[in-house]
């Protein structure tokens, strides 16, 4: 791969991993608290109005960062991941790639049956199922905060040594 489309994959690579770890902080540190401030119908409002978005912004900045993750990847190993082993960067990418592959995946297929199953988005949506949908947004997003915290740093110290 020519080196200046390396680096445009690099940055796209970064760009939307700094995004999407943003959006995780939004999710844990404003809208999750609010979402508690609210109850009953507007709860329930608030549950269908925010969180359609804030899935298909995940799916994006997600999808994004696997692929030119696995770009990156590629490109210094050409498909032969043993080489990772050999170094501190490889075991560093290694380690950080199979947990933001676990992330990217647990998103796109158990997330949004997630989101599906308890809801998110019905306008119909039971008094009891908004209960329960503001129970495992409360869980769910603080497991992904802390994983992509390690992610970070882990990406970070393979690049940039410790
Ligand atoms: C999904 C699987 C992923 C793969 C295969 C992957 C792969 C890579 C590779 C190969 C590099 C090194 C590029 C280089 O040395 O030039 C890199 C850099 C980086 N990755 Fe990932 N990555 C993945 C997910 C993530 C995630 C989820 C995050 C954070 C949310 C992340 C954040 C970073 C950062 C910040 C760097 C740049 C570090 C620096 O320049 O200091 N990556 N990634």
């Amino acid at each position: 791969m020519p080196s200046d489309l390396y680096i445009v994959v690099r940055w796209v690579h970064v760009l939307a991993a700094a995004a999407w770890y943003g959006e995780v902080a939004v999710i844990n540190f404003i809208l999750i608290p609010t979402l508690s401030g609210h109850s009953g119908a507007e709860r329930k409002d608030f549950v269908n109005a925010v969180f359609p978005r804030v899935f298909r912004m995940a799916s994006i900045l997600s999808g994004t960062v696997a692929v030119t993750g696995g770009v990156l990847l590629y490109h210094h190993t050409g498909g032969d991941l043993r080489i990772l082993l050999e170094n501190l960067w490889g075991r560093f990418i290694l380690v950080g790639g199979a947990l933001g592959l676990l992330l990217t995946l647990f998103h796109f297929f158990m997330e949004s049956r997630l989101a599906r199953k308890i809801g998110v988005g019905d306008p119909d949506l039971s008094q009891e199922a908004v209960e329960d949908v503001h129970l495992k947004l409360r869980l769910v997003p603080r497991l992904g905060f802390g994983v992509l915290t390690t992610i970070f740093v882990l990406m970070m110290i393979a690049v940039r040594g410790v």
